[in-house]
């Protein structure tokens, strides 16, 4: 079977430090980090990213400050690593007046929106853009997050996947459930605008939430937005085989290309067909005429980079402080509540499942970067592919120069193997991605609840 086209995202934060954090300062071409507050530049990086056909501009999100480092929040304060960050939806929102085929993906956790108020802005931004609207679901690992919308702590990391799984549902409900197909006439002649008969309550009544509906918001291109989730832990993968229609793996491709597996026949289990799922491999691509020049183009960031805010945030982002141990030492994870998912794996590939610091330290930077010339970037890409993986999410050490780096070098490399699309499909974001239509495939439990009896 031949694969589909890889598909491409770019994972952004609107944020001076995210993944790579510490660069923003530095005077290197391509580098305006320090102008993450600027609209214009993500103005011109979703240019860019058209130009280069690339399927969607993913923006990131979180709700707090990472655990502690070192006793205090000092390091993300001071290196501005992941503080400040700008709304991810208001973003989105601006950019969509400046494209007219790029997805726009945003994040939203759980715990930050009512579900009603959500759908509706979701709802709002689908048709302010003809259909391109993704949602990054997410659940919030830190406490500070959970302390921000007036939880005592963290709430624990099974019980967020309960929480995200109701609230999905919730969105869902609303999106697909409250008006039927042909609900909305717009007949000026008849002075109706929507037929009262096909506009319905969804009346859910849950653990957390109780909601009447109708959605305010009638029907628009997608109805739902394109469903995005990233959990690696196997309660975050139950969630992403039940309801993500791309989910993102952050591993070296090996790892990556085994997660693939996991997810398709979680998918299968979950009542979805195996390539429902489409799962993208976040990385981050160094790219050069030479393979010695872009190792040194690596060797050179990476010098630049904050590595105490670096170990501050990865620890930080499982619920552990790292300055207190040695690089040897081994990461005591058995009660964190945070993002665990990628701990789990590392410690999969040690029998005793023991992982140090610096084996830590290790997965999350180095086997996640793609280092090369144009060709061989695009072998490692092709071999994803072949191993399974649908798309990639390039995260950066720079805006816009990695992005520009990718447009002009990469994209044409992938192109002219037939890798990567040369032009956009029409359609939606969801028609763009899996040509199979604008609306949540029938498989999928959204669909559940379009036409549910009353
Ligand atoms: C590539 C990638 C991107 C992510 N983006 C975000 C994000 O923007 N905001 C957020 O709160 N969490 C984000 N996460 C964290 C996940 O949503 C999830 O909380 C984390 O992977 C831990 O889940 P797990 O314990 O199921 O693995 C991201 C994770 C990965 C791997």
């Amino acid at each position: 079977m031949t694969p589909r086209r890889l598909l491409l995202n770019a994972f952004v934060c609107p944020s001076p430090g995210h993944v790579k954090p510490g660069l923003w300062p530095y005077d290197l071409p391509g580098n305006e980090l320090a102008d993450f507050d600027d609209l214009d530049l993500w103005v011109r990086l979703a240019a860019t990213l058209e130009r280069g056909r690339f399927d969607g501009l993913f923006i990131g999100d979180v709700l707090g400050l990472y655990a502690p480092y070192r006793g205090s929040w000092d390091i993300y304060v001071s290196d501005g690593n992941r503080f400040p960050m700008l709304d991810s939806l208001t973003l989105a929102s601006a950019l969509a007046t400046t494209t007219t085929d790029l997805g726009l993906i945003f994040t939203a956790s759980v715990i930050q929106d009512h579900p009603y108020t959500l759908a509706r802005r979701i709802a709002t931004l689908d048709h302010f853009t003809g259909g391109r609207v993704g949602w990054n679901i997410v659940t919030s690992s830190t406490e500070n997050a959970h302390r921000n919308y007036g939880a005592d702590g963290i709430t624990p990391h099974d019980e967020r996947y309960v929480w995200a799984r109701e609230h999905v549902q919730v969105v869902l409900k609303l999106l697909e459930g409250s008006w039927d197909p042909g609900a909305v006439r717009r007949d000026r002649a008849g002075r109706v605008f929507a037929d009262p008969e096909r506009v319905h309550t969804v009346d859910h009544v849950g653990e957390r939430y109780a909601v009447q509906g109708p959605l305010i918001v009638h029907p628009s291109p997608q109805r739902a937005p394109v469903l995005f989730q990233a959990g690696s832990s196997p309660a975050g993968t139950d969630f992403a085989a039940e309801f993500a229609e791309g989910a993102l793996v952050l591993n070296s491709l090996d790892a990556a290309a085994g997660t693939v597996g996991v997810l398709r026949e979680k998918a299968l289990s979950a009542g979805r067909k195996a390539s429902d799922v489409a799962v993208f491999a976040a990385l981050t691509p160094v790219l050069a005429s030479t393979s010695d020049e872009a190792r040194a183009k690596r060797e050179r960031f990476d010098e630049l980079l904050n590595s105490e805010a670096l170990a501050a945030e990865v620890g930080g982002n499982v619920g552990i402080d790292l300055s207190a141990l040695e690089p040897d030492d081994p990461i005591d994870y058995s009660n964190a509540q945070g993002g665990i998912g990628k701990i789990l794996a590392e410690a999969a590939k040690h029998p005793d499942g023991v992982v140090t610091k610096r084996q830590y330290l290790r997965a999350i930077t180095g086997d996640t970067t793609l280092v090369g010339t144009p060709e061989e970037v695009a072998d490692v890409l092709a071999r994803w592919q072949e191993a399974g993986g649908d798309g990639v999410n390039f995260m950066n050490y720079l805006i816009p120069g990695t992005y520009d780096d990718v447009v002009d070098h990469l994209v044409p490399v992938l192109q002219e193997r037939g890798i990567v699309q040369r032009e956009y499909a029409p359609g939606t974001l969801r028609d763009k991605l899996f040509g199979e239509g604008p609306h949540l495939a029938e498989r999928h439990p959204g669909s559940r609840y379009r036409n549910a009896p009353r």
